[in-house]
């Protein structure tokens, strides 16, 4: 126990199994279910990281939790985000994947909104033991902030790194970054980042983390500290999960060098 080669790590987002232009909760039940059976068929140690979509951007908006600590907002955010998880931990279930809810309140703490401890051991036993820890944008502790929204794109490489994950991929609702004509850039690494990075923005809909450019930075960041590849694909599009998990190259790779 404890080796820790082949993790994949995956991001769901929520603009893919919520409808993210609401103002409260609407999951789309179908497009969970098919991604449940996409992710169903594969074996290797895997984790999950899902986004809110509208089970938590709106309502950390509506209570300004990225720029004040707000109790009862906390509480509202966190619930609506479990209830998210609850569903996506169902069909996974359902579909055969022996899938656990894990609630970043619960076993993470942050120090001004950056990840500064996270209960990497229930992770590792948890894949040990054959089951797939499911976990989510969520509002954690914060040791400056009181409680700090994290972004399921911050989870995903905090754990790629300490986890030594082989596979990173975050699926969003987008071809992959694009480029000024709508085209999915192909590469982003350090050395292209500057001449790219005009085309690349916030969310559409609501979305108190940062959108795309979060994705990339935070991917950016992963391809210095670590030298690991990630993808950024379309997760609605049916055939990408489990082509990304099964070792394919889509969307846009994030870098350290050119390929
Ligand atoms: N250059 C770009 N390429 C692709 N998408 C972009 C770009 N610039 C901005 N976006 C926007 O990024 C958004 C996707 O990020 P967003 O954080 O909303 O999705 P998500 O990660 O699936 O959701 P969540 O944060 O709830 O998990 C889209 O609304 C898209 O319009
Ligand atoms: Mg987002």
């Amino acid at each position: 126990m404890g080796n820790n080669q082949g993790i994949t790590i995956l991001k769901i987002g929520g603009s893919v199994i919520t409808d993210k232009s609401a103002d409260n909760g609407a999951a789309r039940q179908e497009e969970i279910r098919r991604i449940a059976e996409e992710i169903a068929g594969f074996k290797s140690r895997l984790v999950i990281v899902h986004g809110a979509g509208s089970f938590g951007h709106p309502q950390a908006k509506r209570y300004g939790l990225t720029d004040q600590f707000d109790p009862l907002g906390s509480i509202i955010t966190h619930r609506s985000v479990k209830e998210l998880n609850d569903i996506i931990v169902d069909e996974l279930n359902e579909a055969g994947v022996s899938a656990i809810g894990l609630h970043p309140m619960n076993c993470t703490i942050s120090d001004d909104g950056r990840i500064s401890e996270m209960s990497l051991n229930i992770i590792t036993s948890m894949l040990d033991t054959g089951f797939v820890p499911v976990l989510h944008g969520d509002v954690v502790m914060d040791k400056k902030l009181g409680t700090s929204v994290l972004s399921g794109d911050q989870i995903v490489p905090y754990l790629a790194s300490k986890l030594n994950a082989e596979r990173v991929g975050i699926g969003s609702a987008e071809n992959g970054v694009l480029d000024g004509d709508g085209k999915t850039i192909a590469n982003i690494n350090p050395g292209n980042f500057d001449n790219i990075k005009g085309f690349i923005g916030g969310s559409a809909n609501t979305d108190v983390t940062g959108g795309m450019l979060g994705k990339v930075l935070e991917l950016l960041d992963l391809s210095e500290v670590s030298n690991t590849t990630s993808y950024i694909f379309n997760a609605g599009n049916a055939g990408n999960i489990s082509g990304f998990l099964n070792g394919e190259s889509i969307g846009t790779a994030i870098s350290k060098t050119e390929p």
